[in-house]
């Protein structure tokens, strides 16, 4: 086993990490290579996936941490967070320890990445506002609680005296490992005491503290443990967490745990200055435009309403959950209406569509992304019918006299390969055939809202794979179809959300003046017709 070591960022005790590397390599026939933040970026990028077997960080990146100063959250410059991201993507294990967990603090997706974050000033969190974290001195128990986890392999309860943290851990969405079993104390809270200041004000309350000091997740298809015991001398010579660390560094790089991180994929979710950032080199016109998107909550539909937005789009967003629409939302910032809507009610569709009109004070730009998907069943034709066709069609009545009064009106509705290629991942059912009609009468709808000043046109989607996509599950279910597919792609991939959330963007936009009644196929090639 070859790892890397990351410090930097945060004080690290050399002298006790470095023996305490040491001593892992030498008692497991190990070797390890150190690098420092912000050099240590270099290595964390998709081309070294399997340089080494596992990244072991004791960091703390994106904080512009110095005594007397506000700490300042510093976000990943674009290429940083793009790369770590797309090397958490492609899998590689990792392991994280104590105040790691405070970095990026500018970057919501890394939290999503550790498992929680702590707080050096108070912030956001998953539509939540924070408190500045806590932490204390005591002696405590460290409890295994996962005793058949490789992580805790020949660990038993162990104790020890460290930092304990006050922060917020997202128990409920990590494996569980390790428990602080400490005496009751107060925690003192973080901000004012790198600042050096005494709070005025109400005194400083946060949540109570989980008890959780150490876990399992997965991140894109990586593995990744944290674990916080602490930073002293005392810890890191301690027979019981070395071989915690041990084992957390041997599970991350087996082949057990990169099979169970890929089964559970999660999406990193990078910064949205950082989806935003890509220079414009045309100007799509969109700044100040009023869209709407149906079943945009996630996939295809939330790509192409984040894509709006970073094009100054004001936005109306539907689908039938509500709330990871409104955590959308919260996100995006500017002005998103967002209401829960099944788009296969009529009346529904038509309140929503007024309501939109409405809230922002007029419509531009109308996209129906919603399907109701290939699945077989008895009622299944019904419901593509009125999911995938009616929805549209009453959509495109409902809008058109907002549309009229606009100076630039797109519509956009989102078809699909299948609907005009007969090969897998096609088959004779409803999903293909209703939105071959959608194709069919959009393009008609170009033609006949033309001299209403409508354009009217489609994206047709070849196979996305995005987290919790249907692709995604048949990368899990069915490995040898996937590859299959992935095979007959011309550019060696399946899609990004985002790729076909451009494709819509534009022809959203007045950039695409005099484009309508057009079937604009995003595929990498997958389809072999000529497109003319
Ligand atoms: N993914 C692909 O590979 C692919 C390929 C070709 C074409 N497409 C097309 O692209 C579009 C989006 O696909 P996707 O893969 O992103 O889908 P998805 O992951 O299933 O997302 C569907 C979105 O629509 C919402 N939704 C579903 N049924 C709804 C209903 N009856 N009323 C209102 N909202 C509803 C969902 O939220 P709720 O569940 O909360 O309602 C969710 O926001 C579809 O038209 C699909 O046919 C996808």
């Amino acid at each position: 086993m070859r790892f890397l070591a990351v410090t930097g960022g945060h004080r690290v005790d050399r002298d006790a990490f470095t023996a305490m590397l040491a001593g892992i390599c030498a008692e497991r026939g190990w070797v390890f290579q150190h690098a420092v933040q912000p050099a240590a970026q270099d290595w964390l990028g998709p081309e070294h996936r399997g340089v080494f077997d596992a990244v072991l960080c004791y960091d703390l990146p994106g904080l512009a941490l110095r005594r007397g100063t506000a700490p300042r959250p510093v976000p990943p410059a674009p290429f940083v967070a793009r790369r770590l991201s797309e090397l958490l993507d492609a899998g590689q294990g990792f392991v994280f320890l104590h105040h790691a967990l405070a970095g990026w603090p500018a970057w919501p997706g890394w939290a999503e990445v550790l498992g929680g974050r702590y707080h050096y000033a108070p912030a956001s969190l998953r539509g939540r506002d924070w408190p500045d974290s806590g932490f204390r001195y005591a002696r405590y128990t460290a409890r295994i609680c996962a005793a058949d986890h490789p992580v805790c392999a020949g660990v038993g309860d162990f104790e020890l005296s460290d930092e304990l943290y006050c922060c917020p851990v997202f128990s409920s969405d990590v494996v569980p490992l390790l428990r602080a079993d400490a005496p009751p104390g107060a925690f003192r809270e973080t901000y004012h005491e790198v600042l050096g200041t005494e709070r005025n004000g109400p005194a400083w309350e946060h949540p109570a503290a989980s008890d959780l000091i150490g876990w399992a997740k997965s991140a894109g298809r990586s593995p990744v443990v944290y674990l916080q015991p602490g930073d002293g001398p005392d810890t890191l010579g301690h027979p019981a967490y070395r071989r915690l660390v041990a084992n957390a560094l041997e599970w991350v790089s087996s082949a057990a745990a990169h099979e169970w991180a890929s089964r559970h994929r999660t999406q990193v979710t990078l910064p949205l200055s950082v989806v935003w950032e890509r220079n414009q080199v045309m100007d799509l016109q969109l700044t100040g435009r009023k869209a709407l998107v149906t079943g945009a909550s996630r996939g295809i539909g939330r790509a192409i309403a984040v894509e709006l937005a970073r094009e100054g789009c004001d936005l109306a967003l539907c689908a039938r959950g509500a709330e990871p629409l409104e955590a959308l939302a919260k996100e995006l910032g500017g002005t998103v209406y967002t209401q829960a809507v099944d788009v296969s009610d009529e009346q529904a569709v038509a309140g929503f569509v007024d309501a939109a009109a409405e809230q922002l004070s007029g419509l531009d730009v109308v996209v129906s992304n919603v399907s109701a998907g290939g699945l077989k069943g008895p009622d299944q034709w019904r419901l593509s019918f009125e999911a995938d066709l009616m929805a549209f069609v009453r959509m495109v009545e409902a809008a058109v006299p907002h549309l009229e009064r606009s100076d630039a009106a797109a519509i956009v509705a989102i078809g699909t390969t299948s609907a005009f290629d007969t090969l897998p991942p096609t088959s004779a059912n409803s999903y293909a055939a209703l939105k071959a009609a959608v194709l069919e009468h959009a393009s008609g709808l170009g033609h006949a809202l033309a001299r209403k000043g409508i354009r009217v046109n489609t994206v047709s989607p070849g196979p996305i794979d995005f987290p919790g996509g249907a692709w995604d599950k048949l990368h899990e279910g069915r490995p040898e179809f996937y590859e299959g597919i992935r095979a007959r792609i011309p550019i060696g991939r399946l899609g990004h959300a985002e790729e076909v959330a451009r494709a819509v963007t534009f022809l959203a936009s007045p950039a695409a003046s005099f484009c309508t009644a057009v079937n604009l196929v995003v595929d990498g090639g997958f389809t072999s017709r000529v497109q003319f």
